[in-house]
């Protein structure tokens, strides 16, 4: 097969995380930033100081020079404010696959209905949203083991991403907080909503994979910060009640030290836990009965091996071993959770109905 050829929008924190996974992957690869100071930093700060040393065969180039056409990989790795005006444009080079970063777009959904509705009139492009974890291979343990019918009947999934954003903060020294950048608004993507919208993407994939179906109705609590200018949800919490009557439940917060990342899926015969680096080597899958002993299982891995375990579901998804609509970070999964915050923001402190699926009309 042909060298891949990926161009990554957005020279930032995930555009050298996916940079250096591609790379692993032995694919040819541009970054592109309207900024030339982040494109500075990724080749003599970020990236070295993270995977050891400067990768020469990495081309970085500002917006006025980008390359255009002739990429099988498109990922868009800038904040969620500008993600779907170059969506579209990356639409008309025809990429075999588009890679959205999460969230999807901003929970106001400008721009959404405009890039769908050029999304679902060509055929040759497939668009995946940026949630690694459900790609990763402790995820993967949990969806079979639930498969399997081990577990029974599940009755109820929970799902947690509590993490202080801190961390986001050290990885990113030139902000002096939250309102320096669109993590401070979540209107523009931010929040605790936005930036941790792995918990209610991963509550859909269980949920839906356990038989829960799909949610209809949320009740969101929020806690909302707006100190120095800034406007934001600081933590959220949802509850679900599904097309099958069902109940579940998701937390998101930024203010959680040291952080907490998990889901526990409750069936009839047994329980199956997902801990996000549950342990020192990396994630850990737990399932148990009651009564007996729960296992452990670990999967090891690293921060970078997130990404290249995403870049490798691509590699499937272009070598056509797995079709779109089986993809666990499909494009309608992002749409749904963008649905979900979106109908969440304007019903603060109550209860709606969520939008129904299939958000895109392929
Ligand atoms: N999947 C994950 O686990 C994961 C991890 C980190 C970040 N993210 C997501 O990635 C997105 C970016 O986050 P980040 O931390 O990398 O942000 P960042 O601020 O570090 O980097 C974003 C970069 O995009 C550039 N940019 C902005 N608008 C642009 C435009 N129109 N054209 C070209 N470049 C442009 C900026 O100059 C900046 O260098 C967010 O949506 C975030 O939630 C996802």
């Amino acid at each position: 097969m042909k060298t891949v050829k990926v161009k990554i929008i957005g020279a930032g924190s995930i555009g050298n995380h996916l940079a250096q996974a591609c790379r692993r992957m032995d694919w040819d690869v541009v970054v592109v930033d309207r900024d030339r100071a982040a494109l500075d930093r990724m080749r003599n700060d970020l990236y070295p100081s993270r995977y050891g040393r400067w990768d020469a065969r990495i081309e970085l180039r500002v917006s006025a020079e980008e390359p255009r056409g002739g990429f099988d990989i498109i990922c868009i790795g800038t904040p969620p404010d500008a993600r779907m005006g170059l969506a579209v444009r990356a639409l008309e080079e025809r990429p075999k696959i588009l890679q959205l970063e999460k969230p999807l777009c901003c929970p106001t959904l400008e721009g959404l209905d405009l890039f769908l509705s050029r999304y679902g009139a060509q055929r040759e492009t497939i668009a995946v949203v940026g949630y690694d974890h459900a790609v990763s291979q402790a995820v993967s343990a949990v969806l079979e083991r639930l498969d399997s019918g081990w577990a029974g009947e599940i009755a109820t999934v929970d799902v947690e991403f509590r993490e202080h954003w801190d961390g986001i903060f050290k990885a990113h020294p030139w902000l002096s907080g939250p309102r320096d950048s669109y993590l401070g608004f979540w209107s523009r993507g931010g929040g605790a909503g936005g930036e941790h919208s792995h918990a209610l993407h991963l509550w859909q994939l269980f949920a839906g994979r356990a038989g829960l179906g799909r949610w209809r109705q949320v009740s969101a609590v929020m806690a909302m910060e707006q100190a120095g200018g800034a406007d934001y949800d600081s933590l959220c919490a949802f509850s679900f009640v599904t097309d099958r009557g069902k109940v579940g439940r998701v937390v998101q917060d930024v203010v959680t030290s040291p952080p907490r990342k998990c889901a526990r899926l409750q069936g009839s015969e047994g329980f199956i836990e997902w801990i996000c680096n549950g342990h020192a080597k990396g994630d850990m899958v737990c399932y148990g009965r009651a009564g007996k002993d729960p296992v452990e299982e670990v999967y090891p891995k690293t921060r970078p091996d997130d990404f290249y375990r995403e870049m490798d579901h691509l590699r499937e998804l272009l070598e056509k071993r797995i079709s779109p609509e089986q993809s666990p970070i499909s494009l309608d999964s992002g749409v749904a959770v963008m649905q979900v915050l979106a109908t969440a923001h304007r019903h603060r402190n109550g209860t709606a109905e969520i939008p129904s699926a299939p958000y895109t009309s392929r």
